[in-house]
């Protein structure tokens, strides 16, 4: 996507300087920082500290990473398991390292191991990236619909960040509104913040406030509001894992958000490329994390500078969940590269690879 005029995407191999570069994510939306990635700990450090976030981001970085870990001469199996480690939800990553595992396990010569590594990183960005493209272009359908049958703007909620930043270009949920926008189509996107780490003010925010679509910030309790006023068109969401049986996992939150569309009759959609479904096991791992992401905001200061204050007593604990579930029977369809589908172990089953 493009930032002030240039196309950015999240991850890329520099050719002429031989590095891996990341947009790190941790300075957004106030400092728009390049880094490289250099090593297995560089891709291992990224993904842990959410320099880079977002499912397909993770796995592409831990494709990465693997390419890193040959090139230092580590052992594969070791870098597999501590790239493993990092994150426990988003189920690209097994998926990315799992790709790599393979084009890598017939070959003998490391050279050779180390070269087939780094194509298949590259192959995983490129085909992410003309995934989130196709999921705009079928998502898009939905957007039309409503924009024909009523005046003015279309409202999207959306929830966390689920666009290019979460990818390596283009997004999953925002892939439609990108498209539709393209299209001449008039929409409004309502941005959940997303408490504990605002990727949404922060994230989602930024990169529609970058694209020019018109958005507004809310606080995450807003959307049931909305919705009961009619002020939401459509709910599109992400998805860290979506199993099998069409159950979603996503950012805290997005489960009462579903619950809110389903109560008021608004569609409830998540757009998920083929690479965030588990087709193996209905079981979700969910991440807790740090309570300080609770207790702490990040921000920045009246100086200028990026900085962290404490928001509850210093007493109080803090519980840091940061995925939920949105059962199937709650969610309107499910958006993929290869078109729409209903949320159910036998629709879903058309497009298993
Ligand atoms: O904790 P994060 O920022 O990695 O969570 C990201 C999300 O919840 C996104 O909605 C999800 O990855 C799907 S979008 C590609």
């Amino acid at each position: 996507m493009l930032v002030d005029g240039k196309h950015f995407r999240t991850i890329w191999f520099d050719e002429q300087d031989q590095v891996v570069r990341i947009i790190d994510q941790t300075r957004l939306p106030h400092h728009f920082k390049i880094l490289e990635l250099n090593t297995l700990e560089d891709s291992c450090f990224a993904i842990r500290t959410m320099q880079v976030r977002g499912a397909p981001l993770i796995g592409a970085t831990a494709a990465f990473g693997l390419y890193l870990a040959l090139k230092e001469d580590l052992p594969f199996e070791e870098a597999f398991n501590q790239l493993l480690a990092t994150r426990p939800t988003a189920v690209n990553l097994r998926w990315a390292l799992d790709r790599v595992a393979a084009a890598v396990e017939p070959l003998q010569d490391h050279s050779q191991r180390v070269a087939s590594t780094l194509e298949t990183a590259q192959a995983i960005c490129d085909e992410d990236a003309s995934n989130c493209t196709d999921i705009g272009r079928h998502g898009v359908s939905l957007i039309r619909d409503i924009a024909q049958a009523k005046k003015g703007p279309v409202h999207v909620l959306t929830h966390c960040n689920a666009g290019w930043l979460a990818t390596v270009d283009r997004g999953t949920a925002m892939a439609p509104v990108y498209e539709a926008v393209e299209n001449g189509i008039d929409v409004h996107v309502w941005v959940d913040e997303t408490r504990p780490r605002n990727q949404g003010a922060s994230l989602t925010a930024w990169e529609l406030y970058k694209q020019g679509i018109p958005h507004t910030v809310i606080a995450d309790n807003t959307g049931g509001h909305l919705m009961q006023n009619r002020m939401v068109d459509i709910c599109l969401v992400g998805s860290d894992r979506t199993t099998f049986r069409g159950n979603v996992c996503n950012k805290i939150g997005t489960y009462l958000k579903a619950l809110a569309a389903h109560d008021n009759g608004v569609p409830f959609y998540a757009a998920v490329p083929l690479s965030s479904i588990d087709w193996t096991s209905d079981e979700i791992p969910i991440e807790t994390r740090d309570p300080e992401e609770i207790t702490h905001i990040h921000g920045l200061n009246t100086q200028g500078m990026l900085d962290r204050v404490r928001l509850t007593p210093e007493g109080s604990t803090a519980y840091n969940v940061a995925f939920d579930i949105t059962p199937a029977r709650l969610v309107s369809g499910i958006i993929t590269e290869k078109g729409i589908f209903q949320a159910n172990e036998d629709n879903l089953a058309k497009i298993k690879p």
